[in-house]
């Protein structure tokens, strides 16, 4: 699609437009435009039947900025005069350590908006035959999703990360780069499982769980509980203490 065509048609929302095409692909866009959000522009643009034309974010000072050359154009409120310009699927580009509840927020927002939330499935990860996997999820570049493993919808399943047979990964939860949930291990909705970690096989990380990086899971991690260590010790609820998603102060800035 004419990316000039999109910037100058797309914020005046003019009802009545003739709706976006972009040739054989089909339009999507981007709620989120952080560092997840260009893992996912990738997946998609791999996958090779979407067109990313716009990106949302609720940061009024990044619009107008491009990611991945793809403009952000506003903020949400921007979802209804999309949608009338013909664009009919989304995908959510926010990852998130933690609380997986924005997530669940944007998917809700652009479904009362008339949005298909898609999958985005990367060509390279691995899908078994007998996996079901649920609308909205995204599985990154080298995963592997195993025989009778169910990945409910919405679920993060991040670069590398591996879901083993029989395990079941209930919605919104996020698995980040190369975590490991063995076979039949359950993980909760909306937990975080750490970037390396393991999940040993029939254990339960509980609903909104928080695993560290690293960490190996050999019983089972109580829901809203932040866990890590080696093996895995149960530290606090979630929310207590420094929101994990909050960026951290750096020396010289
Ligand atoms: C678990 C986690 C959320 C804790 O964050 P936090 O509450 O800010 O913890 P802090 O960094 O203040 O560390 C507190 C203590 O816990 C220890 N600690 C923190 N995370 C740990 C981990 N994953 N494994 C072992 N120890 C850990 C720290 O060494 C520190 O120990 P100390 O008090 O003896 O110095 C975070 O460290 C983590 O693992 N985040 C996940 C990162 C990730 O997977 N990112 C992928 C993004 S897609």
């Amino acid at each position: 699609m004419d990316r000039a065509v999109i910037a100058s048609t797309l914020p005046g929302e003019r009802p009545g437009s003739p709706p976006l095409t972009c040739g054989e692909r089909i339009p999507i866009i981007g709620l989120g435009a952080g560092g997840h959000a260009c893992v996912v522009i990738d997946i998609l643009r791999q996958d090779g039947r979407f067109e990313v034309v716009a990106l949302l974010d609720r940061d009024p000072r990044r619009w107008g900025e491009a990611l991945e050359g793809v403009t952000i154009l506003g903020g949400d409120d921007r979802l209804a005069a999309l949608r009338e310009h013909g664009v009919a699927h989304a995908f959510v580009g926010v990852g998130g350590i933690g609380s997986q509840e924005g997530r669940r927020l944007l998917v809700e927002r652009a479904a009362l908006a008339g949005y298909i939330v898609v999958q985005a499935v990367h060509p390279r990860a691995v899908v078994a035959a007998t996996a079901r996997l649920g609308e909205g999820t995204t599985v990154g570049a080298n995963a592997i999703i195993n025989p009778r493993a169910v990945v409910s919808a919405h679920v993060i399943v991040n670069t590398g990360a591996i879901v083993e047979h029989d395990a079941v990964v209930e919605p919104f939860a996020h698995l980040a780069p190369a975590a490991v949930v063995l076979g039949a291990a359950h993980v909760g909705a909306g937990a975080f499982v750490g970037a390396g970690a393991v999940v040993r096989e029939g254990t339960s990380v509980g609903a909104g769980a928080l695993v560290g990086a690293g960490a190996i899971v050999l019983t089972d991690i109580p829901p809203d509980t932040v866990a890590y260590g080696c093996p895995a010790k149960a530290i606090r609820p979630v929310g207590a203490g420094i929101p994990p998603s909050q960026p951290r102060p750096r020396a010289g800035r």
